[in-house]
C-alpha cells in the first residue's frame, strides 16, 4: 500500500489549497489561538557554569516551573550538531523511493522506521511532518535497518551524536537527582541506568502555503523521562503556559529539554512535563531532532520510594512503561 507522505503534499500543493483533513478547527488553528508578538523566554541554562550549586537549583527550577528548559554551552562541539543536522536533512531530501526503503513496516509495533502519522487524531486531522525514529541507545536495542545508507557518513555522525548526548543526559539526571534531595546517582539508577532507551526522531515539517491553519505536531506532553532536542533555526516550537500558546524563542546551538511523563511521575510530581506543539512555516522547511529517553518496555516506573512518605503519598501509579504507553496512545486513564 502506498502512503502519500506529507512532502508529496506539500509539494504538490504549492501556491493552492491544501486537503482539509490538514486544515485544524478554528479552536485549535495556530493563527488564532498563538499570542503573537511575544516569544517565550524559557530558562536557558548554561552547563559550563562552574557555579555547581547555581546550575542544579536552574535545573531543578526550570523543571519544576516550567518543565521545558534550553542548555547552552554543553560541550556538544557545534560541527556535530551540523553533521547531524546536515545528514538529516540529506535523507530527507533523497528521492521518495529511496527513503522509502527505510519505511515502518505495516503492521510492526515499534515505532521504528520512516513515517508518517498513519492515524488520524481523534478529531480527524493530520499533522504536517513526515518523521525518521530509530533508537541510538543501547548498543543491543539497536536495529541498522532503519539507519539510512545514505549519506554515507549517517551512522558514523549520528553515533558520534549520541556519544555526545550521552554525557550531557547523564548530567542533566545528576542534577535533577540533587534537585530532588536524591544522592546524584539514584535518579538515573531508578530510570532503569545505561539500559534507557534513546529514541531519536527526526521530524520533516515541509513548507506549507497555509501554515495558520495547520499544525506540525498536536498539543502533547513527552512520554519520555526527557527529550533532548535540536531544532534547526526555523521558528516553530510552541510551548502551553498559563492556557496560552506561545512560540518557544529559538536560541542557536541551544539544546531543548522537554521534561516528560515518566519523569513528573518518577519525582511524584515535582517536576512537570510540558505541553508543546507545532507549528510551520510558509517558505522554509522546519527539522528537529528531539531524542526521547524513556525507560524500557518492561522497566516500571512510579514515584521514587525516597521521595513518598505518610505526608507524601504517592500522586501515580506504579506501571510498566509498556503499559504507560498503551495506554496513552488509546486514550485510556493511567
Ligand atoms: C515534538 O514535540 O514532537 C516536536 C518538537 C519540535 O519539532 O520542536
Ligand atoms: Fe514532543
Amino acid at each position: 500500500m502506498e502512503v502519500l507522505r506529507v512532502q508529496t503534499v506539500a509539494y504538490q500543493s504549492k501556491d493552492a489549497a491544501i486537503p482539509a483533513m490538514f486544515v485544524r478547527a478554528e479552536t485549535e488553528q495556530p493563527g488564532t489561538t498563538t499570542v503573537h508578538g511575544v516569544k517565550l523566554e524559557v530558562p536557558i541554562i548554561d552547563f559550563s557554569n562552574p557555579d555547581k550549586v547555581k546550575v542544579e537549583r536552574e535545573v531543578m527550577e526550570a523543571s519544576r516551573d516550567w518543565g521545558m528548559f534550553q542548555i547552552v554551552n554543553h560541550d556538544i562541539p557545534s560541527h556535530v550538531i551540523q553533521k547531524l543536522q546536515s545528514v538529516g536533512k540529506e535523507f530527507f531530501e533523497l528521492p521518495q523511493e529511496e527513503k522509502e526503503v527505510y519505511a515502518k513496516p505495516t503492521g510492526s509495533d515499534s515505532l521504528e522506521g520512516y513515517g508518517t502519522k498513519l492515524q488520524k487524531e481523534v478529531n480527524g486531522k493530520k499533522g504536517w511532518v513526515d518523521h525518521l525514529f530509530h533508537i541510538v541507545w543501547p548498543p543491543s536495542s539497536i536495529n541498522y535497518r532503519f539507519w539510512p545508507n545514505n549519506p554515507a557518513s549517517y551512522r558514523e555522525v549520528n553515533e558520534e551524536y549520541g556519544r555526545y548526548l550521552r554525557e550531557v543526559a547523564d548530567k542533566l539526571f545528576r542534577n535533577m537527582s540533587l534537585g530532588l534531595g536524591l544522592e546524584e546517582h539514584e535518579l538515573k539508577e531508578a530510570a532503569g541506568g545505561d539500559d534507557m532507551i534513546h529514541l531519536l526522531k527526526i521530524n520533516y515539517y515541509p513548507p506549507c502555503p497555509c501554515p495558520d491553519l495547520v499544525l506540525g505536531v498536536p498539543p502533547h506532553t513527552d512520554m519520555s523521562f526527557v527529550t533532548i532536542l535540536v531544532p534547526n533555526e526555523v521558528q516553530g516550537l510552541q510551548a502551553s503556559r498559563n492556557g496560552h500558546w506561545y512560540d518557544v524563542k529559538y536560541v542557536p546551538n541551544a539544546l531543548v529539554v522537554h521534561i516528560g511523563d515518566q519523569m513528573e511521575i518518577l519525582s511524584n510530581g515535582k517536576y512537570k512535563s510540558v505541553l508543546h506543539r507545532t507549528t510551520v512555516n510558509k517558505e522554509e522547511t522546519r527539522m528537529s531532532w528531539p531524542v526521547f529517553i524513556e525507560p524500557r518496555e518492561e522497566h516500571e516506573v512510579g514515584p521514587h520510594p525516597k521521595l513518598v512518605n505518610q505526608e507524601n503519598p504517592p500522586k501515580y501509579k506504579t506501571k510498566k512503561y509498556k503499559d504507560y504507553a498503551y495506554c496513552k496512545l488509546n486514550k485510556i486513564p493511567q
